[in-house]
C-alpha cells in the first residue's frame, strides 16, 4: 500500500485552517494509504517557547488529532522528539545541502524577520523536515501550500542523495488539498489565518467556545457589495467564508454561490457560524474527554516503538553509503 506521512508543530493552539488545510487531510487519507502523523515538537522549538506550554501543546495536539477523527488503529502516531533518528538523519542531510538553498525558503525570510535573534535551526528546519518524511519511504506528504516549498526540497534532498550514494530514498510527492488550501484570517483577509497570529478576533480556534466562534464569524471583514460570490482578489473576506463554508460541506463554490445569491452577508456568516460550530463542538466535547485519558501516553508508545524500527534502518544505510561506519 502507498504510504503517507504528516506533521503538525505544537506551537500554540490549532485553528481553523489547520484543520481544514491539515486535519481534514488526514482523516481523507487514513482510508487510502499506511499513514504516519507525527507531533513535530522538535520543529516546534526553532522558535522559543516556553517549556510548560510546549509540553501541554504536545499533549493538547495528540487529544486534538484523536478527537478529530485520526484513528490509531488506521495511523502511526508519534512524538517526533521520541525517535531518535530523525535529528540524526538531519545532520547527514545538512551537510549534504547546499547552505543557499535555505536561505532561499521562503518561510525562513518571513520569520527571521519576526524573530529579531533567531536561530540556526529556523535556517536548517527544512532540513528536519525532509529528515522525517525520507526516512518512511513515503509517497505522498499532505501539507498546506505553505509548506509545498519544503516539500519540492526534500525531493531535492533525496534525488541529490540518491544521485551520488546510490537509491536510498523514495522521492515523495507533496499532496495540497485544492478547495481551502489556504484559509484566512477573518479580519485580514489577505493573510493567511495563523495560530500565531497578534489579533485572535480574525482566528477561530479550534477549542473556541460557540459564542465566540459566531462573534468571529458575524465581525469577519467583508465589502459593501453584498453579494455572495467567489471572487478572492477583489472580496477576500467573502471568498474566505466561501471558502471555509464549501470545506466544512457537501457543496462547491457554484453551489455556495447559488444558494446565497438572494441572501445578504448576515444570513450567509449565520450559517457559516452554524456550520463551523456543527463541526467544532463534537470534537471539542471528545477534546476534552481525552486529555485526561491514559490512552493518549498508550498511542505514543506504540507509535514510537514502531518508527524507531523503521528509522533506525534507514540511518544504518545512509550512515553505512555516507562512509560513517568502522
Ligand atoms: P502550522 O500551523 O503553520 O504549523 O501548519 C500546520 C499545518 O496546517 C500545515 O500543513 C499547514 O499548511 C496547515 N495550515 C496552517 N494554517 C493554515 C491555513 N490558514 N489554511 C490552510 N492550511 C493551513
Ligand atoms: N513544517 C511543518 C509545518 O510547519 C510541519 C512538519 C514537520 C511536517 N515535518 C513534516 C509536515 C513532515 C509534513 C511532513 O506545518
Amino acid at each position: 500500500m502507498e504510504k503517507v506521512l504528516t506533521g503538525i508543530q505544537p506551537s500554540g493552539a490549532l485553528t481553523l485552517g489547520n484543520y481544514i488545510g491539515a486535519i481534514k487531510q488526514m482523516l481523507k487519507y487514513q482510508d487510502m494509504y499506511e499513514s504516519y502523523i507525527f507531533i513535530a515538537d522538535m520543529h516546534a522549538i526553532t522558535i522559543p517557547q516556553d517549556p510548560i506550554k510546549l509540553r501541554e501543546n504536545i499533549r493538547s495536539l495528540l487529544a486534538i488529532y484523536l478527537a478529530s477523527g485520526v484513528d490509531p488503529k488506521k495511523n502511526t502516531i508519534f512524538l517526533q522528539s521520541e525517535n531518535i533518528y530523525h535529528a540524526n538523519v538531519s545532520w547527514i542531510l545538512e551537510c549534504l545541502t547546499p547552505y543557499g538553498e535555505l536561505g532561499r525558503m521562503t518561510q525562513f525570510k518571513d520569520k527571521k524577520e519576526k524573530n529579531a535573534n533567531f536561530s540556526a535551526g529556523l535556517l536548517t528546519y527544512p532540513v528536519l523536515m525532509a529528515s522525517d518524511i525520507l526516512l518512511y519511504d513515503v509517497d505522498f506528504v499532505p501539507v498546506g501550500k505553505d509548506q509545498k516549498q519544503h516539500v519540492e526540497l526534500a525531493r531535492n534532498i533525496a534525488e541529490r542523495v540518491n544521485k551520488k550514494y546510490g537509491e536510498i530514498f523514495k522521492v515523495p510527492l507533496p499532496l495540497i488539498p485544492h478547495d481551502g488550501a489556504k484559509i484566512c484570517d477573518l479580519v485580514d483577509p489577505t493573510r493567511k489565518m495563523s495560530k500565531s497570529s497578534d489579533n485572535p478576533k480574525g482566528v477561530i480556534y479550534l477549542l473556541d467556545d460557540e459564542k465566540t466562534i459566531r462573534k468571529k464569524i458575524m465581525s469577519a471583514t467583508t465589502d459593501s457589495e453584498m453579494r455572495v460570490v467567489y471572487d478572492m482578489e477583489n472580496k477576500p473576506g467573502i471568498s474566505n467564508l466561501i471558502n471555509i463554508y464549501t470545506s466544512l460541506s457537501n457543496l462547491t463554490i457554484k453551489d455556495v454561490e447559488e444558494k446565497y445569491k438572494d441572501s445578504n452577508y448576515g444570513t450567509f456568516k449565520n450559517d457559516v457560524a452554524d456550520l463551523v460550530v456543527s463541526v467544532l463542538t463534537p470534537i471539542q466535547e471528545k477534546y476534552y474527554k481525552l486529555l485526561e485519558s491514559a490512552e493518549l501516553d498508550k498511542i505514543l508508545d506504540a507509535g514510537i516503538e514502531k518508527t524507531t524500527s523503521i528509522a533506525k534502518e534507514k540511518y544504518e544505510l545512509l550512515k553505512e553509503k555516507v562512509g560513517l561506519y568502522r
